[in-house]
């Protein structure tokens, strides 16, 4: 299997991609009111630099989103109807002249979002770890002024208008794309907390090298967001596109996890950034991969000790699964890349190889129209 994964350095405001062009919104813009994105949204929006010189807090908040709304507007010309938007948000706490108060980015982008059509559907919040006694802001142990510490941030997650996507009756595509019963249980509950790592820290820590700058300049996210989103919203053969690449995490997640990606970036500062980080994706992919296969594998011999249960046989491993749906799972690992690029845009071709797996059978189609009949309660 071959996927493709454009990187193009531009603004993502306009793109250059056809209407209906691509199947999930996997992203995480930068966050208004949060001081390390002052710069961008200022030569974005001049504005913006205005307002926050005259200590006008509001304004400059929306005169932000107003940046952001113009990428989630192209976001809905070229997503799929019934594709689904991921967006990665925190709230900013933040004081402008005398008052502090919090800046509530996630209703201000579902706000957005349900204007240009898009149906919101149950978000996740991430919950990052607490580890600093000196975190809490305010008037120390004396009540009333102290403030509750953010640590978490959203997930919102909308769909392209109110239809689901269809597929045709026993899909191959799909079927193979599934994810374990476990691991719905663990990815499609509403806080996640099993994720480590600070997207867009206030300040930045100790720099010790020039890419390590350049990262944390990019509020990158964890490659464990955007893989987990790929697999929940997405199948084989679909275009997962985000807007605000940064250093291309979610496209790292892409090719790990078998989708086709494109991303549009304004700072041609993180492309070189991707570049080190697939260098040796392959090694990656295949430990994230048989991550997955170990982890099933305890989680079945136990199940079936414990529970007495017998399951069901997955075609193309040699292990059993919980359910039906996951009978055809296919997991595969990155064997090659190779890019090319052409003006202001990389595309780099990613060959794929079954992971882990024997010869895969097919089921029957009346088979899968009985499955296809579970799937979509
Ligand atoms: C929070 S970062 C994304 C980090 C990314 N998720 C990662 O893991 O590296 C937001 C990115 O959006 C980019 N950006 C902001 N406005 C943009 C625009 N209009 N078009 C394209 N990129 C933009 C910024 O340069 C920044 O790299």
């Amino acid at each position: 299997m071959k996927t493709s994964h454009r990187a193009r350095i531009d603004d993502a405001r306009e793109m250059t991609l056809d209407d209906d062009s691509v199947e999930l919104v996997v992203t995480s813009p930068p966050y208004p009111m949060i001081e390390m994105w002052d710069e961008l949204f200022s030569e974005l929006s001049p504005g913006v630099r205005r307002a926050l010189a005259d200590e006008n807090g509001d304004v400059a908040f929306e005169l932000m989103h107003e940046e952001l709304d113009e990428v989630w507007e192209e976001l809905s010309r070229v997503l799929v109807d019934g594709g689904i938007a991921c967006i990665n948000v925190g709230d900013a706490t933040r004081k402008v002249g005398e008052g502090f108060r919090v800046y509530q980015n996630h209703a201000r982008i579902s706000t957005a979002m349900k204007e240009l059509g898009f149906e919101p559907l149950p978000d996740v919040l991430w919950r990052k770890p607490a580890n600093s006694g000196t975190k809490f802001m305010g008037s120390g142990m004396v009540p009333p002024n102290a403030y509750v510490t953010l640590e978490h941030e959203y997930i919102l997650v909308f769909r392209n208008g109110s239809q689901r996507r269809r597929f045709e009756v026993g899909s191959d595509r799909r079927y193979q794309s599934a994810y374990f019963w476990e691991e719905r249980n663990q990815w499609f509950t509403d806080v996640w907390s099993d994720i480590n790592g600070t997207a867009q820290p206030l300040e930045t820590g100790t720099q010790e090298s020039e890419e390590e700058a350049v990262r944390d300049r990019s509020g990158a996210f964890p490659l464990d967001i955007p893989y987990r989103l790929i697999n929940m919203y997405s199948v084989y053969g679909d275009t997962v596109i985000d807007p605000f690449w940064g250093t291309g995490t979610t496209s790292v997640a892409a090719m790990a996890a078998g989708r086709n990606s494109v991303g549009y970036e304004i700072e041609t500062a993180f492309a070189d950034v991707f570049e080190q980080r697939i260098s040796d994706l392959d090694v990656l992919s295949e430990e994230i991969v048989d991550d997955r296969l170990d982890d099933h594998r305890a989680f079945i011999q136990q199940r079936i000790a414990e529970e007495d249960e017998e399951g069901y046989e997955a075609t193309n491993y040699d292990f059993a699964v919980m359910t039906k749906q996951e009978t055809e799972i296919q997991l595969y690992s990155v064997s090659e890349i190779t890019s090319s690029k052409s003006g202001r845009e990389t595309e780099y071709v990613v060959t794929h190889e079954p992971a882990g797996s024997s010869e895969p059978t097919i089921l029957d189609s009346l088979e899968r129209a009985k499955i296809d009949s579970l799937s979509d309660p």
